[in-house]
């Protein structure tokens, strides 16, 4: 594979338990991974946790753990995202670890070679939970304006960031590359922030040790943006492995709250330390539960775990890249997920596969029926399953939109479904067996291209499909309309069913 993609998400901070919150952002990356490995994309994915500042201290002080303790502990709850998501092969970049730390450092220096530091006072309030500092005009009741956390005031010596230097830089590469922020209402709150003018950025701290140290001066601590955002390129060994060159420029997606670090800061540092910049940040929007924002003390925060052991974790999967708009907030609940798992996928794609197979299991002595007199009826729905399909569903993935991807897919189990009705080739069972096999064997021939075009958002349940039918050949680029997929001949098992249907008497 000589092309290359490379997807981050934020790094969490490992406080607390992740949370359907950090699983979306998480399964997005995911999803947009399988899909480009499957085209044929080198495609590096990377997941983290954020693991220094105030905030880790306390906790750790709390739970009479040495930070590193503590942080040994928390981190490895963010790691099991992976089995309960089943996250497929990426790099779990924690900023603990040396080899960030060293590209911290190597930040930090190529900022100060480039003259884009300097020393001053720092006054201002900052609320621990948020890891932000305010301004008085930006508090909200006193409070912090994120969360609503109380604020304390903070007074110290602080290194500077020259961020007033590039704003008009900024807004001219934004004009250039009007896909570097998406959605473009989001590109918008960005593009007025910085013309309303930037201010240098405090990027050290004194008033606290668990940092990495700032280089020269041990005194002081970088403060969490300098060193959270560089975790994108030591993740890819920056600055002295070569192999960072390979992977970059990353497509950053994260939360809208923390789009600004992302779009205006971020590539600020990126400009001064001569690195070039990413190729989007793409911020995707909130979720709340059934109706209201999540919040540990409401008790409504979501358990991914949880949504998979009731669910099933391809049904949550699909019920979060389905049923909400990425890029849009969005609302979890449960009624949602069932109508997609009952209606999308036990009806239309569930059935559609067992009706088929069951079949060809006892009416065609359990073998993939001959592919030879393909009708005009045939050809017109085979010519609807091929090259310009996985283009379509592609572009839809490359815009990480991943609903419109599915929907590609479902406007093709719709066909097929239709094309049985129409065909049925159950009234040929015993006038016309060749015509009846035929039939099947076409919607066969689609369902190869279903179950592979499935895979990135239902690994497991795409995996069955696939073996139900024989179909082993696994990339995009096999998804002509050209070639047939099966082997005529091949032996079909009798078909079990793979989406579970969910009913209220289930659940009780
Ligand atoms: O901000 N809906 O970490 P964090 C959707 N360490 N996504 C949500 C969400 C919700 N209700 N809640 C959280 C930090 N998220 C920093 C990041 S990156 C260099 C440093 C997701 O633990 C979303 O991706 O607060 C959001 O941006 C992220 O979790 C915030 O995670
Ligand atoms: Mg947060």
């Amino acid at each position: 594979m000589n092309k290359t993609a490379y997807i981050t998400t934020p790094i969490y901070y490992p406080s607390g338990d992740p949370h359907v919150g950090s699983a979306y952002t998480s399964l997005a990356a995911d999803v947009y991974s399988r899909a480009m490995r499957l085209n044929g994309v080198d495609t590096k994915f990377s997941t983290g946790t954020d693991e220094h500042g105030m905030k880790i201290q306390r906790s750790a002080e709390k739970e009479n753990l040495s930070p590193q303790e503590y942080l040994d502990k928390m981190s490895a709850r963010f790691r099991k995202l992976s089995p309960i998501l089943n996250l497929s092969e990426h790099d779990f970049i924690r900023t603990t670890e040396e080899r960030h730390k060293k590209a911290a450092t190597a930040m930090w220096n190529k900022l100060v070679e480039g003259g884009f530091i300097y020393k001053g006072n720092y006054a201002g309030w900052y609320s621990v939970p948020d890891e932000t500092y305010y301004t008085e005009e930006e508090l909200v009741d006193g409070k912090s304006p994120d969360s609503g956390h109380p604020v304390e005031w903070v007074e110290e010596e602080s290194y500077y960031l020259k961020l007033s230097a590039f704003g008009d830089k900024l807004l001219k590469y934004y004009e250039e590359n009007p896909d570097f922020i998406q959605p473009t209402s989001r590109r918008n709150e960005v593009l007025s922030f910085v013309k309303s003018g930037l201010r240098d950025l405090a990027i050290s701290r004194s008033s606290f040790s668990w940092g990495v140290p700032v280089p020269g001066d041990d005194k002081h601590v970088m403060y969490v943006w300098v060193d959270a955002l560089t975790n994108y390129l030591s993740a890819i060994g920056w600055p002295d492995d070569e192999q960072w060159k390979k992977y970059w420029p990353a497509i950053h997606l994260v939360g809208k709250d923390i789009l600004r670090f992302h779009a205006v800061y971020w590539p600020a540092m990126l400009m001064a330390a001569g690195v070039p910049l990413p190729k989007q940040v793409f911020a995707h929007g909130f979720l709340t539960a059934e109706g209201s924002k999540m919040s540990k003390s409401k008790g409504n925060v979501i358990d991914p775990q949880e949504m998979v052991n009731t669910y099933g974790q391809d049904q949550l999967r699909y019920y979060l890249m389905r049923d909400i708009q990425f890029g849009q907030d969005g609302d979890f609940s449960e009624e949602r997920l069932v109508n997609r798992m009952n209606a999308d996928l036990a009806n239309d794609l569930g059935n559609l596969f067992q009706r088929v197979l069951s079949m060809v299991h006892k009416n065609c002595g359990g073998q993939v029926p001959d592919l030879k007199d393909v009708t005009a009826d045939d050809k017109a729905f085979l010519s609807h399953v091929g090259e310009d399909l996985v283009k379509e569903y592609m572009t839809h993935i490359e815009k990480l939109d991943f609903n419109k991807a599915l929907d590609t897919v479902w406007q093709i189990i719709r066909l097929a479904n239709k094309y049985m009705d129409t065909q049925k080739p159950w009234m040929l069972k015993t006038t016309d067996t060749q015509r009846m096999g035929q039939i099947l064997r076409v919607l066969m021939e689609s369902f190869c291209h279903v179950s592979l075009l499935v895979e990135p958002f239902m690994p497991t349940s795409a995996a069955k499909l696939q073996k139900q039918i024989g179909f082993t050949n696994k990339t995009f680029a096999n998804l002509t309309t050209e070639t047939s997929l099966l082997e005529t001949g091949a032996t079909i098992s009798k078909p079990e069913g793979v989406f579970m249907r969910w009913s209220n008497e289930e659940a009780a």
